[in-house]
């Protein structure tokens, strides 16, 4: 095997964002692009004689392309082996299963998640470690150092890979297996979940409609919800992965899965709705005519936990992301467990996984996981509320339905009304300005009043690591009120196009009669506060945010 040493130059734009390197597909065509970014992973590692690597990805375009680039690329790095899904395909959550199942080395996961897929639309790449989960921050900024001063990769003179072809190929030095990209992942969620008591749900005639919006967990979805729990084909929409996600924007909530919420909320309605991202990490719930927010389906599963054979021991512990709403809090107090409120990023539960810390996760973007792997997890969350429904019904005798279980849990625990509205690509500036603005407010908007409302403190959020000691700044900036209601303004790290400014707002009241069911009606008065303090309108001359979930 001849391996080439290929003289580049430094590229500087290639610091890791909340999940991975994120461009244009058009940046990483450029010669030496990914080759720089990917000998710069390399670089920070310490590759052993038997080192195996996982490569897969969302089968987004250039996903094949890049992973014949990085299976060269790991030949001539040292690696022995590369575990690579057939077709190039992996979800996140699956790659992070092969990586956790066959103890491998490390992963590379290709995908820009929920952003466009195309030509001229979006690609990724992030790195993922031996515990299956991405790399931790430390990680991430030694790649980025690496890459500004890289002079030279390497890169092996082997012929393409048949990526449709199951088995192992030995060219050199370096053995290529390409695995079954499901069958793995659907055995895992055979062990957690009570498929039978799922499957007699289904037979019993309890309706469901899984919107896989023509990414990855389109295959998944067909192995696991009808050859194995025996769901109707036509439960399935949008299942075939194409390499442009259908043209469409593969995020599951209200806005872009609007295709799934209109089967949903007209005449006829199934029972329950779910849909998935273009990577499958990603996960919306839907009952018949109603939506359950991100962070009160964490609350749920948690609260309803030992209905599902894996977690009938009980919780470690939980952990939600600092915007998420305070839902999942209340429960872990219930069940005396520790919540633990970390940064934005999936990144940050992995160290509180690996140290038996906490069971179950979740962000208020519509993620969702738990300790079965170090991803979070659209179709698990799926899984979790088919289980939870069955068991329902089996100890009931008679169907639960997802809005008669959302509403006997806010009539237990009060309820977190809670919406995000994202201001898609601003002028970095004025994002920048907007923030700056607030901040100065920091000394003067303690002890305002604002209505019904009245500022506690406010402050921009810092984490620091329980298990490593790491320090992570700047990680949104919060208005709290005295109440406990609270509003988050901060910069999306997954963006690919100017600035990206997400508010959180949240409201909490234990009795839920006094809560408009709506949550944009309800919280009408904190958005004027939120767009009154930042002065959003008339530093960004936008009217009204991109998208509200
Ligand atoms: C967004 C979400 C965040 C999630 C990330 C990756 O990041 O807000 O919760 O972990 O995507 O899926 P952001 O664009 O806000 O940095
Ligand atoms: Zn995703």
């Amino acid at each position: 095997m001849r391996i080439q040493t290929v003289s580049t130059h430094a590229f500087l734009d290639q610091k890791p964002g909340t999940s991975g390197l994120r461009k244009k597909v058009k940046v990483f065509q450029q010669a030496h692009y990914l080759e720089n970014f990917v000998q710069s992973i390399f670089d920070t590692l310490t590759i052993e004689g038997d080192a195996t690597l996982t490569v897969g990805g969302d089968g987004r375009f250039y996903n094949k392309t890049a992973i014949q680039t990085i299976i060269k690329m790991a030949a001539a790095n040292g690696f022995a082996k590369v575990l690579v899904g057939q077709d190039g395909i992996l979800s996140t959550p699956a790659a992070s299963h092969v990586i956790r199942h066959y103890e491998t080395f490390g992963g590379i996961i290709l995908s820009a998640s929920h952003n466009p897929a195309g030509p001229t639309e979006d690609f990724g790449i992030k790195y993922n470690t031996a515990n299956g989960g991405p790399a931790p921050e430390k990680v991430t900024e030694a790649i980025f150092a690496k890459s500004k001063t890289i002079t030279q990769y390497k890169v092996a003179d082997i012929a393409d890979i048949d990526l449709n072809a199951i088995g192992e190929t030995r060219l050199g030095d370096l053995t290529v297996q390409v695995i079954n990209s499901v069958s793995d992942y659907a055995d895992l969620m055979a062990k957690l979940f009570d498929f039978s008591a799922i499957k007699s749900l289904l037979q019993s005639g309890f309706s469901l409609k899984f919107d896989a919006m023509h990414a990855v967990t389109g295959p998944y979805a067909k192995e696991i919800l009808v050859d194995r729990l025996g769901a109707r084909a036509t439960s399935l929409m949008n299942c075939d992965v194409s390499e442009t996600f259908g043209g469409g924007h593969p995020d599951p909530n209200l806005t872009y899965a609007h295709e799934l919420v209109d089967v949903l909320y007209a005449n006829n309605a199934p029972d329950f709705g779910a849909a998935s991202d273009g990577d499958g990490d990603r996960n919306m719930i839907l009952g018949n005519a109603f939506f359950v927010t991100p962070s009160d389906s964490l609350a749920i599963i948690a609260a309803n936990s030992r209905l599902i054979p894996a977690y009938k021991q009980g919780l470690a512990g939980v952990a939600r992301s600092m915007p998420t709403s305070g839902a999942v809090d209340r429960v872990a107090k219930k069940l005396s467990i520790p919540c633990y409120e970390t940064p934005t990023g999936w990144k940050f539960f992995g160290n509180l996984m690996d140290a038996g810390k906490v069971t179950l996760c979740g962000e208020e973007s519509f993620g969702t996981g738990s300790n079965h792997v170090r991803e979070k997890d659209g179709l698990w969350a799926v899984l979790c509320w088919l289980n939870i429904i069955a068991a329902k019904t089996k100890a009931l005798g008679k169907w639960q339905s997802v809005e008669a279980i959302v509403k006997a849990h806010w009539a237990e625990y009060g309820r977190n009304v809670y919406s995000r509205h994202d201001y898609e690509a601003i002028p970095t500036e004025d994002a920048n300005g907007v923030m700056a603005h607030i901040k100065s407010q920091f000394l003067t908007l303690p002890n305002q009043v604002f209505g019904r409302y009245t500022v506690n403190t406010c402050d921009d959020f810092s984490y620091t690591d329980p298990i490593d000691g790491s320090l992570s700044t700047g990680q949104g900036v919060r208005i709290l009120f005295k109440c406990g209601s609270r509003i988050v303004f901060r910069l999306s790290g997954t963006g690919t196009e100017g600035a990206t400014l997400r508010i959180y707002l949240e409201a909490y009241d234990p009795d839920i009669a006094n809560h408009h069911l709506d949550a944009q009606v309800a919280l009408a008065e904190m958005i004027e506060i939120a767009l009154s303090v930042s002065q959003l309108k008339q530093r960004s001359g936008r009217e009204a945010p991109t998208v509200i979930t």
